[in-house]
């Protein structure tokens, strides 16, 4: 079983998108999947059409009280189980804050039980995290074994990358989790095409490359951008309204398209992933205009494959060069 926290304390990234529509794309893909709505805003709950009712279990009660995960677990799909949120959650930061070990509850819930409500075992527990560093994140980080982290393709989302590996190297190492990793990093929002994205993605590529080999004990030594971009869409927007994953509510559509790659490749179907990326040499839906002609072994159309982009600076200094101690 993989724990996968899907983390960003910057807002707006994609965390919830991401977390819904892996979560729903790994269901497909057979898996039995497990999403822990960490975030008091409940986006994920109602993504999935499950309603915040007042009294009702939620994670909350797993957070302050004695209910186990799979006490509040309902079912969504086939094979894709929901422990929902609400609002009550973010009063949980104040009632922990002198708590003793409140940093591992999660974890603690989670150790004892590795079922799902039929009692079957889960392949997969992907948790959604809010748009803080606050004590929410830090169960969803020591409860997990592995981070994949949304970014969008802006130049600001640099900034915060720093202060984001520095909190996943404070779990490692003073909350005791040396297996925490970065699995991870997933574009989303992106727009393919334009120069920014790509010079944005070529940046963060030898930003892990060079911490590969400057930190190679580090969370993120074995970081992975992922080759699956997930472009803007706008049916991913409208999925939530309708309380449907992109392939209930759309199968068809680019986004459904690009969390299924996401899966495959999360899911280390390389074989699998390579041969539906081969399938889409024709042009999609919603092509992108170019600004202006790729370089050498820059991205498709389809803003996929991008092995060789060659680095190209957009603004100086980079944030990212900051030694991450
Ligand atoms: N690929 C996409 N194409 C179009 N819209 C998207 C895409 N991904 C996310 N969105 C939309 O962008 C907004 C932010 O996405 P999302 O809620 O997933 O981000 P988040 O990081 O979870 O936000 P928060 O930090 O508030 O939890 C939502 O309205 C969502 O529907
Ligand atoms: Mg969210």
């Amino acid at each position: 079983m993989r724990t996968i926290a899907i983390m960003n304390q910057k807002g707006g990234v994609g965390k919830t998108t991401t977390s819904v529509n892996l979560a729903a794309a790994l269901a497909r893909r057979g898996k039995r999947v497990l999403l822990i709505d960490m975030d008091p805003q409940a986006h994920a709950s109602l993504y999935l059409g499950i309603e915040p009712t007042a009294g009702a279990p939620s994670v909350y009660d797993v957070m302050t009280g004695d209910a186990s995960v799979a006490s509040v677990s309902r079912n969504a799909a086939a094979r894709l189980w929901v422990a929902p949120s609400q609002l009550d959650l973010a009063g949980a930061e104040v009632e922990l804050a002198g708590e003793i070990g409140r940093e591992r509850i999660l974890r603690g819930k989670l150790a004892a039980e590795q079922t799902a409500p039929d009692g079957a075992p889960y392949d997969y527990r992907i948790i959604d995290c809010p748009p803080s560093l606050g004590v929410l994140t830090i169960n969803a980080l020591t409860a997990a074994e592995e981070i994949i982290i949304p970014l969008q393709p802006h130049f600001l989302a640099l900034h915060g990358l720093g202060k984001l590996l520095q909190t996943i190297k404070l779990v490692a190492t003073r909350l005791d989790h040396p297996a925490l990793r970065l699995s991870g990093v997933v574009f989303c929002l992106y727009d393919a095409g334009t120069t920014l994205a790509r010079e944005v993605s070529n940046d963060i590529r030898n930003f892990f490359a060079e911490e590969k080999e400057r930190n190679p004990g580090s969370p993120w030594a074995g970081a992975e951008i992922y080759r699956t971009k997930i472009r803007r869409n706008i049916r991913l927007a409208e999925a939530p309204s309708f309380g449907q994953s992109i392939f209930d509510y759309d199968p068809k559509s680019n986004g459904a398209d690009d969390y299924a790659d996401l899966a495959a490749e999360v899911d280390g179907c390389k074989r699998e992933f390579a041969a539906r990326n081969k399938n889409k040499s024709a042009p999609r839906k919603e092509p992108p205009a170019p600004e202006k002609p790729a370089p050498n072994g820059a991205e498709t159309a389809e803003g996929k494959i991008d092995p060789a982009e060659p680095s190209v600076s957009y603004f100086a200094p980079n944030p990212l060069s900051m030694e991450i101690d």
